[in-house]
């Protein structure tokens, strides 16, 4: 009677058809004594592909403001030109009013960490570097992304920091093969990278599960741990978002506005996130 029911994956086919190879597999690891993730944080495909249009229109935002972004701009400005993109698209930004955050992108400069509010204070300057961080729904599905703009000729060190954070996000993609690699292996793969390059890995903040909201479970830590973390399967949504820092790890939140996250030491800090879903065969990055 099984096979004739429909799929908890809630596709409306029937579970022979859908998840029932899945489920067998499932067992089966469970048995070898894997950690499994939750079956709730498994996509379906209509799920999967409304995430994938949300990270079209995410990609799109990115994309305009590599274009635009100039030193003489203020980070408001580059909230201003998203908000009218978000409009025209008919796209919402998650990150306006989450938690009271007053804005609808993240900008954080230099040494700013993350979550960086834009403002009509903040001029970009030549040599900075600037994190931008968008996550926006598409109708009921959302995606998280984020990008590193160079501002004119940036230094050296920053640059390499930069090159080095993407290098450590395109690693920990690298890592990732369906019921084999487990989310440590993310961490693993950054930390790894991150130090053999002479740079620190931020532990307070963590990618996250994405799609019917902006943060979802698993955890996706950026570094190692001792304990079993779970399997990573097809059909999970999960963001990466490494943030690097030049000097010491350590880091603190503005008082001031309770939000922007500095580097202690004040030396620059990089990151680049990306949405991602496990497929069968690999991983595809939905938000490129
Ligand atoms: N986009 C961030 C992330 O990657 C979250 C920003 S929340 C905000 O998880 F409220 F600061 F916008
Ligand atoms: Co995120
Ligand atoms: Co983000």
């Amino acid at each position: 009677m099984e096979d004739l029911d429909l799929c908890w994956c809630g596709s409306n086919k029937h579970y022979k058809d859908c998840h029932k190879e899945f489920d067998i597999k499932y067992k089966e690891k469970q048995r070898q004594g894997y950690k499994l993730p939750k079956k709730e944080w498994i996509k379906n495909s209509d799920e999967i592909e409304g995430i994938r249009k949300a990270a079209f229109y995410n990609n799109g935002l990115l994309d305009l403001i590599g274009e635009k972004i100039k030193a003489g701009m203020t980070t408001e400005d580059i909230d201003v030109l998203c908000t009218n993109f978000l409009d025209e698209n008919k796209c919402v930004s998650a990150d306006f009013n989450y938690q009271g955050y007053p804005k609808h992108i993240c900008t954080s400069i230099n040494d700013v960490v993350c979550h960086g509010i834009p403002s009509t204070k903040d001029v970009l300057k030549n040599g900075d570097i600037v994190n931008v961080d968008s996550t926006l729904f598409y109708g009921k599905y959302c995606a998280d992304a984020s990008r590193m703009y160079e501002i004119g000729n940036v230094s050296e060190k920053a640059h390499k920091l930069v090159y080095v954070t993407q290098e450590c996000l395109k690693k920990a993609i690298e890592v990732i093969k369906p019921w084999e690699s487990t989310l440590n292996d993310i961490g693993l793969a950054i930390e790894k990278y991150a130090h053999k390059r002479g740079f620190t890995v931020v532990e307070e903040f963590c990618g996250h599960g994405v799609g019917r909201k902006m943060h979802e479970d698993p955890m996706v830590l950026h570094y190692s741990v001792r304990e079993k973390t779970c399997l990573l399967v097809p059909g999970m949504v999960i963001t990466i978002e490494p943030m690097i820092n030049e000097g010491r790890r350590d880091i603190y939140v503005d008082e001031n506005d309770g939000w922007t996250v500095r580097t202690l030491d004040h030396k620059l800090s990089a990151q680049v996130e990306h949405t991602i879903v496990i497929t069968e065969d690999g991983v595809e990055i939905l938000s490129k």
